[in-house]
């Protein structure tokens, strides 16, 4: 097997061949001076079963595209199999039509990987779990919940869900660590702005654990977390898989934890997803 790594996150890659006893393999991976990228595999690939990584994280077009080429020149080497590890799978929250002329990416992306020659796709806490359902290939998704549930044990609380899109995450978290459920309303009136409405549940007196999948400018979390403060929770502590934070504070919240899925900032809580990536590619 070998493993090839996009430039998005090769620490992961890394980390994730160590795991497996192994090294990321040699590629030359440039961008030429008008912007376009240039790849070469500097190792044999013919009949080889290859992994490639790749999150499309903070610079999402120039990292998908980077993957798609990726996967072009290994398909053309004549790999057996390419794997496409995205542990975070970008493009996600376009998953359907709910308005005139949208358009969805989600399925867009799908499309755009098998045809570039993915045979298989390993990632991790889809936005929404139908997602799987636009692939014709199969794809193991995976779940973060049991590395931040043994990081959580023994902690007291509430386990909050956001908004209503983390209602079932939320659910198995409180049953895990056999904690109270709370919901909050929330209401999203632009890209950085929301409205919280009601909080379902009671925080009062006690630490919230907010959870969710996913957070891009942490203007849910600040508000949810703000909001359990003035409903009385007397700290906050927010579990997120994927952070696309630019900067480790996010107002309300105490401690934030997050999986290594995307580079993780400095300054925050981290829970390794690598050994959980080795184990699902099935070489350990
Ligand atoms: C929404 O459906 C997601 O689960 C996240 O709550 C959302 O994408 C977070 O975005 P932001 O951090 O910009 O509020």
């Amino acid at each position: 097997m070998m493993i090839v790594a996009g430039t998005s996150h090769p620490e992961l890659a890394r980390e994730v061949a160590a795991c497996l006893g192994t090294e990321t393999a040699q590629v030359r991976i440039e961008t030429f001076p008008d912007g376009e990228i240039g790849v070469q595999i500097l190792e044999d690939v013919r009949g080889r079963e290859v992994f490639v990584f790749q999150s499309p994280a903070r610079r999402p077009n120039h990292f998908l595209m980077e993957l798609l080429i990726l996967v072009d020149a290994l398909k053309r080497a004549s790999a057996r199999s390419i794997t496409a590890v995205i542990p975070y799978y970008a493009y996600a929250r376009q998953d359907r039509r709910d308005k005139g002329r949208v358009p969805i990416t989600a399925r867009l992306t799908a499309d755009l990987l098998e045809k570039a020659g993915v045979s298989r796709v390993v990632t991790m806490d889809l936005h929404t779990e139908q997602i799987q359902g636009f692939f014709d290939i199969p794809v193991d998704h995976l779940y973060a919940r049991p590395l931040f549930v043994e990081a959580l044990k023994g902690q007291s609380g509430v386990i909050v869900s956001p908004d209503v899109g983390s209602n079932r995450m939320a659910r198995k978290f409180a049953e895990d660590l056999k904690l109270d459920l709370a919901m909050i309303d929330k209401r999203r009136l632009g890209g950085r702005n929301v409205e919280i409405n009601a909080l379902i549940g009671d925080v009062d007196g006690k630490q919230a654990i907010l959870v969710d999948d996913l957070c891009s400018t942490g203007g849910t979390l600040a508000a949810a977390a703000q909001f359990c403060k003035k409903k009385g929770a007397k700290r906050v502590l927010a579990v997120v898989t994927h952070s696309l934070l630019q900067k480790p504070h996010i107002e309300g919240v105490d401690q934030l934890w997050v999986t290594n899925s995307i580079p993780p900032l400095k300054g925050v809580q981290v829970v390794s997803i690598a050994p959980m990536l080795a184990a699902a590619m099935g070489h350990k």
